[in-house]
């Protein structure tokens, strides 16, 4: 088989860009590890840059979120004595989508499936060679079946875990990593959110965070250590541990209820540079993972996308090769950003176990600061609504 873009990952990155490319005539195959189903039960972020918005929108697909996303105008951040709102709307004139990126997912899916492109789900064994001449190629393996396919490039959409970055071989990339000493438990609930915005909250027991997904889906995190276990964390423990954390007000009208989804995450920044091998181009987590607490995972992501789907539709309209050799500088700066801004998010947000009264101190010095000024709640308003691209 042959094709212009061969997609490795179906997940939210690799989805977009298959939408993107073939609106545009460019022919893709997505090649995805997993089932669908697989695909869509897994619950992720839920925060939309503006700019992802607007991404969305010009890909097609976006009629269910702009029917039932919650568009948010500001964040609510707390500590144990001080409290403040960021104003998005009234600082930098944006605002943020509340949609689960798995409703995305499923969105992307269903366009795929109308505009009849090919995805091969379950395919075992991805791998893509000859990277580094005129004509790569994926090999990947279905149903005990060997497949070929030929294309002009290969677009490394695999996640963090995936195959494409371990092949540009280890003395043509650099990696840069920081892991941090917890996780985050995240819990989803059918209850009522506790409050219309966001809610980040500092506390000396650790962090916690309320979000949502709908009007009747609430989403919440809580900061544990990194050996904690899930089955030592029944849901009675979890909401009196929540309340314990979250300002008085809203841990008084919490509403509890069943989780229905319960998992514990690590957090880590990681970066791969160059984004770029021969004629495979990385795209979103494959090349780079943040921090949750800034939102900028999925938003990153679907950033690369567009620049890479950029630099493609140059290349087949006016066979210019600038944007691919843009691609991958042009995407990390970009990138930094937001790794700095998610780790500057984590660090004022969460109680680090090894932590000094002096390291402490500072922080809540930060927080208060931040509180009180127009200035630095309008830098963090910038980074959160999504620097543009
Ligand atoms: N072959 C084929 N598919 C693979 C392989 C492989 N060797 N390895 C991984 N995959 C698939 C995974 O099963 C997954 O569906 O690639 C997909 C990658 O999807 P994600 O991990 O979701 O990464 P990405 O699409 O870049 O999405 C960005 O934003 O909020 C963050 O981390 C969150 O998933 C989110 C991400
Ligand atoms: C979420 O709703 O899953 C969510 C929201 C904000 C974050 C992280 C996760 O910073």
């Amino acid at each position: 088989m042959r094709t212009q873009v061969a997609i490795i990952g179906g997940g939210p990155s690799g989805l977009l860009l298959s939408q993107l490319l073939n609106k545009i005539g460019v022919e893709t195959v997505v090649l995805e590890r997993q089932t669908r189903e697989y695909v869509l039960s897994r619950i992720r972020a839920g925060v939309l840059e503006w700019g992802s918005v607007e991404l969305l929108r010009k890909a097609g697909v976006a009629s269910r979120m702009d029917k039932d996303g919650l568009a948010h105008e500001g964040a609510l951040f707390a500590s144990e004595n001080n409290q403040f709102r960021v104003d998005f709307k009234a600082m930098c004139d944006k605002m943020v989508m509340i949609y689960g990126q798995t409703e995305m997912t499923r969105d992307l899916y269903e366009a795929q499936d109308k505009i009849g492109t090919k995805i091969v789900n379950s395919a075992e064994n991805v791998f893509p060679s000859d990277l580094e001449t005129g004509s790569p190629y994926v090999s990947y393996e279905k149903e005990g079946r060997e497949y070929r396919i030929d294309c002009d490039f290969v677009a490394g959409c695999d996640g963090f875990h995936g195959i494409s970055r371990t092949v540009i071989p280890k003395n043509s990339r650099r990696e840069f990593e920081k892991t941090y000493p917890f996780g985050w438990l995240g819990v989803l609930s059918e209850t009522p959110p506790v409050s219309d915005e966001l809610i980040y909250a500092l506390h000396d027991r650790g962090f916690a965070l309320a979000s949502m997904r709908t009007a009747m889906l609430s989403r919440y995190y809580l900061q544990v250590p990194l050996a904690e276990k899930l089955q030592d964390w029944d849901d009675d423990r979890f909401w009196a541990e929540l309340k314990r954390r979250l300002p008085v007000k809203a841990a008084e009208t919490v509403t509890t209820g069943p989780s229905i989804e319960k998992s514990i995450a690590p957090l880590r920044s990681f970066v791969c540079e160059p984004m770029r091998w021969g004629r495979l181009f990385l795209c979103g987590d494959s090349a780079h993972i943040v921090p949750p607490t800034g939102a900028k995972g999925l938003n990153l992501a679907i950033s690369d996308v567009y620049y890479f789907y950029q630099a493609i539709s140059e290349f087949y309209r006016q066979g210019s090769q600038h944007g691919l050799d843009g691609y991958s500088s042009k995407a990390l700066v970009r990138v930094w950003r937001a790794v700095r801004f998610s780790w500057w998010m984590t660090n004022l947000l969460h109680r680090f176990p090894d932590q000094s009264e002096f390291d402490q101190r500072i922080q809540n010095c930060e927080f208060d600061y931040i509180a009180s000024s127009r200035a630095a709640q309008k830098s963090l308003a910038e980074n959160y609504v999504g620097l543009p691209y």
